[in-house]
């Protein structure tokens, strides 16, 4: 199987409910603790202490997906105010991350925003920062309509565009005015070549044009990748710009590069590792076979050996 196709198995399999109940049932399997901090938030808690004493910022995920009852949404909204009370007690250095259709975004729009709001409204008590991960294109426009919306009542919240979507270059100078706080990504879904660049040089080329917009618009940027050419781009643009370390940041995701993670931290720069936990870590893990063969050879090492 080669590498485009075994990304696109990876990405089938990732979007199985049977599946996704199973190893919620059966419980962290096959590695993933790898790249899952644990099942619980005292879990998550303990793994954060410890990013966070080797300079590394942290923003953390309970993870959910498939959700598609009210009673399920509003669950997930008290998972994550338990993380930002956690955040508060344990003074620990980090962010939230959610998703929208954890919140309710597929049921409805009063749904959604109702435990965005609550949400929103425990983490400006606690000083927390929030970021909206970006879904699959099918959610782009409802995300991006109701993030603008949340940014006028919140100064904590920010989202996340893709490089990898045509659309985005355009979403950054629609945005450009609310002064966001953005994430900057690849793009982790599969999506049809009327939406987004099939080909990965276009991609880059693409990462790289909304890194520089951002930035020269005045905003702060997380850029969130693992790629050197990426993270040597962004570190001769603001150097070439004059812009000062506090307009931007670099993330990573936790178990993937921490030597990496761990060398930018130390040459100065904010570094911060998106930690992911929870039981329904399924679909997450699934989503990071994809990006990487070298990953699957991890995985067939840890079942095998
Ligand atoms: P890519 O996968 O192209 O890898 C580029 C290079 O990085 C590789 O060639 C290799 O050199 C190096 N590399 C990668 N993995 C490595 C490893 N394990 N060991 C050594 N080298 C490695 N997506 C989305 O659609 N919505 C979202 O909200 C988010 N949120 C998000 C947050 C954060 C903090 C990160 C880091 C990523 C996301 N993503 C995301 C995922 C993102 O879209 C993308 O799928 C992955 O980051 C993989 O793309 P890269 O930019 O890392 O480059």
């Amino acid at each position: 199987m080669n590498g485009t196709s075994s990304a696109q198995l990876f990405l089938f399999l990732s979007k199985n409910k049977l599946l996704t109940k199973l190893a919620k049932k059966y419980g962290l399997r096959f590695g993933a603790s790898r790249f899952v901090a644990g099942e619980t938030i005292e879990q998550a808690v303990e793994v954060i202490k410890q990013l966070n004493k080797k300079g590394l910022a942290v923003t953390v995920d309970y993870l959910g997906e498939f959700v598609d009852n009210e009673q399920e949404a509003n669950d997930m909204a008290n998972h994550c105010i338990e993380a930002i009370e956690a955040i508060h007690r344990e003074k620990l250095h980090s962010q939230l991350s959610l998703k929208m259709t954890s919140m309710g975004l597929d049921i409805s729009e009063e749904l959604v925003m109702r435990n965005m709001r609550r949400v929103l409204d425990a983490a400006k008590r606690h000083d927390v920062f929030v970021t909206i991960d970006m879904e699959d294109y099918s959610r782009c426009q409802k995300t991006l309509d109701i993030f603008k919306r949340l940014k006028t009542e919140y100064d904590n919240v920010g989202t996340v565009l893709q490089a990898y979507l045509y659309r985005t270059v355009s979403d950054i100078e629609d945005l450009k005015d609310y002064h966001p706080n953005l994430r900057l990504v690849k793009g982790a879904y599969k999506e049809s070549q009327e939406v987004a660049f099939p080909d990965k040089k276009d991609v880059d080329k693409n990462f790289k044009k909304i890194i520089k917009m951002h930035l020269l618009n005045g905003n702060y940027t997380a850029v969130a990748t693992h790629d050197d050419a990426i993270i040597e781009y962004t570190k001769k643009l603001v150097k070439e710009y004059n812009i000062p370390n506090s307009q931007f940041e670099f993330q990573m995701l936790y178990g993937i590069r921490p030597e990496r993670q761990e060398q930018l931290a130390r040459e100065g720069y904010t570094m911060r590792v998106y930690v992911p936990y929870g039981t329904d870590w399924y679909g997450y893990f699934m989503r990071r076979l994809a990006e990487r063969p070298a990953n699957v050879a991890f995985v067939l090492k840890g079942i095998f050996s």
